[in-house]
């Protein structure tokens, strides 16, 4: 696949088939997420691949439990304002999360990303986004979930047995599986609009009106 397909078409892929994610798959994603840089290549991550479907069941729960919590508390209003004020946008990833939250349990793979002496909390990032465009490539969704490491955390790692104590932090629940829906172009802020030029608050020379990549170029 080319580049810019898989960087301007990887999206929040929630709805996903129960079917099983090929061990091939989950190897090149494995083998994929590793080779990403981290700080003084230190490499100080582990990965738990998640797919039994038991495990997946109980983990299912702890993040519907998490995702009403992030609901009561940080998202507060946040979906009733969306609809009331017409912001598609919101209602449509409110919409796609709760989806997410009802259907966690047919989920075929979750993968826990960890790291541990790592003071920017930056290492892992990468990675877990080269795993997430490499799934991509092959055909698989995936969406980058955090709402369980802030609010299970440590019961998430104890159903799979993370020595916490030896300094390991969940970075996120990464779920995967065959998509229901279909790849579309991501839509962001232009990035004129959110680019200064040498000083805060100073706009570029250039301006961005359309995605310079688009589903037509392929
Ligand atoms: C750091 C981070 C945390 C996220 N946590 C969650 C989460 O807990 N649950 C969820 O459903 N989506 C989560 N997302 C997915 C975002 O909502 C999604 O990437 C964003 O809405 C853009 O979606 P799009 O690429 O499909 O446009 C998270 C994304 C990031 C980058």
């Amino acid at each position: 696949m080319d580049i810019n397909e898989a960087l301007y078409t990887t999206r929040a892929m929630r709805r996903v088939s129960s079917d099983p994610v090929p061990d091939d798959i989950v190897k090149a994603m494995m083998d994929a997420a590793i080779r990403s840089p981290s700080g003084g290549n230190s490499q100080n991550w582990r990965w738990v691949t998640v797919a039994d479907r038991n495990t997946i069941v109980t983990i299912g729960d702890l993040y519907s439990d998490a995702w009403a919590q992030l609901n009561e508390t940080f998202y507060k209003g946040k979906a009733e304002q969306a609809r009331s004020s017409g912001d598609k946008a919101t209602v449509r990833v409110m919409n796609s999360a709760q989806w997410l939250a009802d259907n966690f349990a047919q989920v075929p793979l979750v993968v826990f990303p960890y790291h541990r002496n790592d003071p920017s909390g930056a290492s892992i990032y990468p990675a877990v986004w080269s795993l997430m465009l490499s799934a991509r490539s092959q055909g698989i969704g995936t969406c980058l979930t955090t709402v369980l490491g802030t609010f299970k955390h440590q019961e998430v790692a104890d159903l799979l047995g993370v020595p916490v104590e030896k300094g390991w932090i969940n970075a996120a629940a990464v779920t995967c599986g065959y998509p229901l829906g279909k790849w579309g172009l991501a839509k962001r802020a232009p990035a004129h609009l959110v680019t200064y030029s040498e000083t805060w608050g100073e706009p570029p020379t250039w301006t961005i009106d359309e995605p310079l990549w688009k589903p037509d170029d392929r």
